[in-house]
């Protein structure tokens, strides 16, 4: 049955390259760059807007187009009635990653240029997605909540925007910048599962709605952004700092894997992470909890010293979206709000280069068996 040489194969495509992008690097070792701008030093200056501008259009705007590009997304962001509609037929305690990926899916048939995969209509659809999934987040949070959606104020930015849709309340200046830097550290990734997914569903021709449902769905996993959700609940059941390294030995003895912990290409730390400790820090004193942080770093001191393993970005963001007051069931879609540019422009740069992406298997199953007939 062999005819070809055993190919070679790394499990779960550890360290493969699976293709080229110029949008986002991700250095081993604790580096990130949208298109080759260190995120360190523009996370926490500029808007998600500009970043999105910039992961999308591959060049910083300038001022004219960063405040169109701002009022584009704000103009954007209502959604069609019967997909308002549709999340209120979702039953009550559906996951709002759920719902969002549902959302998408319906959003795609009511754009009028789902099946134009040109560059230029790939941008305008980027857009309108990018101000939609919040909508999905917002209203369908309200909606399943027995509460009304609240009318757009389409002159909030999207972080700005987040906050008003939940609570009906524009959030301090303090607040909406620290959403805009959680929004930019999350914005891209590379060749992250939910982007890969992205690009694969992309590679067939297939529309960006199509695409960003699939990552969507890929996202939802615990062992990818369902990490900040998983890890929220874990820092509650910890609850103290002094009971984080009994609670820690207890779950490694018995082989449990620590959410917000490793990290497939980080192996010296994640780059995110000084950024949003520090915003954990900052919004202990702000807040009065100031408990979540020290449970964090001594979960980060005992596992370092047991397993050599250091945290990333979803163990901070845990206690920091929680501290802005979301429930931790919006942890997820949140990153969802933010990481859909990089779905997007990851989409716009698969169609403009496109090839199929399909890879082989290893086959490990029977060999050479004969059919012995139909069953009698
Ligand atoms: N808790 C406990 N052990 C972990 C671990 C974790 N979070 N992450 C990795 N390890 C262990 C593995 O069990 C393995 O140990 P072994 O060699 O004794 O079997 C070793 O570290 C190497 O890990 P590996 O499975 O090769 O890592 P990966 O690249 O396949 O997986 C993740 C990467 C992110 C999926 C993994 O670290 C994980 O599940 N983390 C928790 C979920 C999470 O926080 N995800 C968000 C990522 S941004």
């Amino acid at each position: 049955m062999t005819t070809e040489t055993k190919p070679a194969y790394s499990p779960g495509l550890a360290g493969v390259i699976a293709g080229e992008t110029q949008i986002c690097w991700v250095d081993p070792n604790a580096g990130l760059a949208y298109r080759g701008y260190d995120i360190h030093e523009m996370g926490e200056k500029a808007t998600f807007e500009e970043v999105a501008y910039l992961l999308l259009n591959g060049e910083l705007p300038n001022a004219k187009q960063l405040a169109d590009f701002t009022r584009a997304i704000g103009s954007e962001r209502q959604i069609p009635q019967p997909v308002t509609q549709m999340l209120g037929l979702l039953p009550k305690e559906t996951h709002p990653m759920d719902m969002v990926r549902t959302g998408v899916s319906m959003l795609g048939p009511f754009d009028p240029e789902l099946n134009d995969h040109s560059h230029d209509a790939n941008i305008r659809k980027a857009m309108r997605l990018i101000a939609r999934v919040s909508t999905l987040i917002t209203d369908g949070w309200r909606i399943a909540h027995n509460e009304k959606p609240i009318p757009e104020k389409p002159e909030l930015t999207l972080a700005a925007n987040l906050f008003y849709k939940l609570t009906g309340e524009v959030p301090p200046d303090w607040k909406t910048r620290m959403m805009d830097t959680i929004f930019n550290l999350y914005a891209d990734h590379e060749f992250n599962a939910s982007t890969f997914a992205a690009r694969v569903t992309a590679s067939t021709m297939a529309d960006m709605y199509a695409a960003v449902t699939s990552a969507c769905g890929t996202l939802k996993g615990p062992l990818h952004g369902g990490a900040n959700e998983e890890s929220m609940k874990m820092l509650e059941e910890i609850k103290t700092a002094d009971r984080a390294e009994g609670w820690l030995m207890d779950r490694l003895a018995k082989k449990a894997k620590i959410m917000g912990f490793g990290h497939r290409v980080y192996k010296t730390g994640d780059s995110r992470v000084p950024i949003m400790r520090e915003i954990g820090r900052d919004l202990g004193k702000r807040t009065g909890k100031e408990e979540w942080v020290p449970i964090c770093e001594e979960l980060e001191r005992v596992m370092e010293r047991e397993k050599q393993l250091y945290c990333n970005v979803d163990l901070y963001a845990a206690p920091v979206l929680t501290m802005l007051g979301f429930n931790f069931a919006l942890n997820t879609p949140i990153f969802a709000a933010s990481r859909v540019a990089g779905w997007c422009a990851h989409v716009v740069e698969q169609h403009d280069h496109n090839r199929l992406i399909r890879p082989r298997s290893l086959y490990t199953g029977a060999e050479d068996r004969k059919y012995p007939g139909p069953p009698k």
